[in-house]
């Protein structure tokens, strides 16, 4: 049985070594691909895998296609917006992810993020402080209680809201549960996102949501560029002067925002929530053991496209 690890955003080394050490005792064989610049070398390399690692990298129709041996991709990470699930399904594959895995390292992120633009990005100006702000939430999956953690350390007032998640479960970690999207807006000074990309959440943070902000309100994003509405965000920067919005993942229009937007946008050049050595290893190390679990013995905990 071949693994593959395709990644065009590398794993830590040290992770790919214990993702090697976790196929080989299986008595597997792996094989890398990394950096790719072509899609046409992914396509050449999943041609004699039986089994992928991926991160964000797309798995469509016509990498399944020529993927022939393939059983299994595993999304060594949350989200798997990137990987055609329906047709995953029609080509007989199990697609899983290893929720949790990267969790802490995004949220971390968030504060590094969060830090910076109270600072006003560095630029020597008295800026404010995290603490005693309102920090709302949305969603209150594995990196929104993170984040919900770290926020508590930093003397924050803590929100959430999750339409999938219990108030109870929320109230019992310290933080206030509100009723809706539009609600978190309305009280927080500064919403984090954390909701994944579906069809419900496309284009979701709109002009009329993140006009409820506060005056000097931040929106920070480490989930996905495609659940900001982009149009109707620049409209809001352009006719509210006092917003700010710091992103893990540049807007398709990063530049109209690097332009209109200096001194309140900023966006990391490369998504990097997830690029720290534990996540690598742990969201890595986690994929390797589900793939040896279903190629041996068919467990299939995980699976997103059932
Ligand atoms: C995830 O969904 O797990 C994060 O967005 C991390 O993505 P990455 O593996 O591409 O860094």
């Amino acid at each position: 049985m071949k693994v593959l690890i395709a990644t065009e955003k590398p794993f830590a080394k040290v992770a790919v070594d214990g993702i090697r050490q976790e196929i080989e005792e299986a008595g597997y064989e792996l094989a890398l691909l990394e950096k790719y610049t072509e899609k046409a070398q992914l396509l050449d390399a999943v041609n004699d895998a039986d089994a992928v690692i991926i991160r964000s990298d797309i798995i469509d129709n016509e990498v399944l296609d020529a993927a022939k041996q393939l059983k299994i991709v595993v999304r060594a990470g949350a989200g798997y917006d990137n990987v055609d699930l329906e047709a995953a399904t029609a080509h007989n594959v199990v697609v899983m992810n290893t929720p949790g895995q990267n969790s802490n390292a995004v949220a971390e992120l968030v504060f590094g993020l969060l830090v910076f633009a109270v600072r006003n990005f560095y630029n020597g100006k008295a800026g404010t402080e995290l603490k005693g702000k309102k920090l709302g939430i949305l969603a209150f999956g594995n990196v929104g209680r993170n984040v919900a953690r770290i926020a508590e350390g930093f003397g924050m007032d803590i929100y959430a809201y999750d339409a999938f998640c219990p108030k109870e479960v929320i109230e019992a970690a310290g933080v206030h549960a509100v009723d809706s999207t539009e609600a978190l807006f309305d009280i927080c000074d500064i919403v984090s996102l954390h909701i994944p990309a579906t069809p419900e959440t496309k284009n979701s943070i709109n002009y009329e949501m993140v006009n409820r902000l506060p005056k000097g309100g931040i929106l920070i994003n480490t989930a996905r560029k495609e659940v900001i509405d982009e149009a109707g965000l620049i409209k809001l920067m352009e006719e509210r002067e006092d917003l700010k919005y710091v992103s893990d993942i540049a807007p398709a229009n990063a530049d109209e925002f690097a332009t209109k937007f200096a001194g309140r946008y900023f966006a990391t050049p490369k998504k990097m929530g997830a690029q720290t050595a534990e996540a690598n290893i742990n969201a890595g190390i986690a994929a390797a053991k589900q793939i040896v679990g279903f190629l041996r013995d068919g467990i299939t905990k995980f699976q997103v496209n059932k």
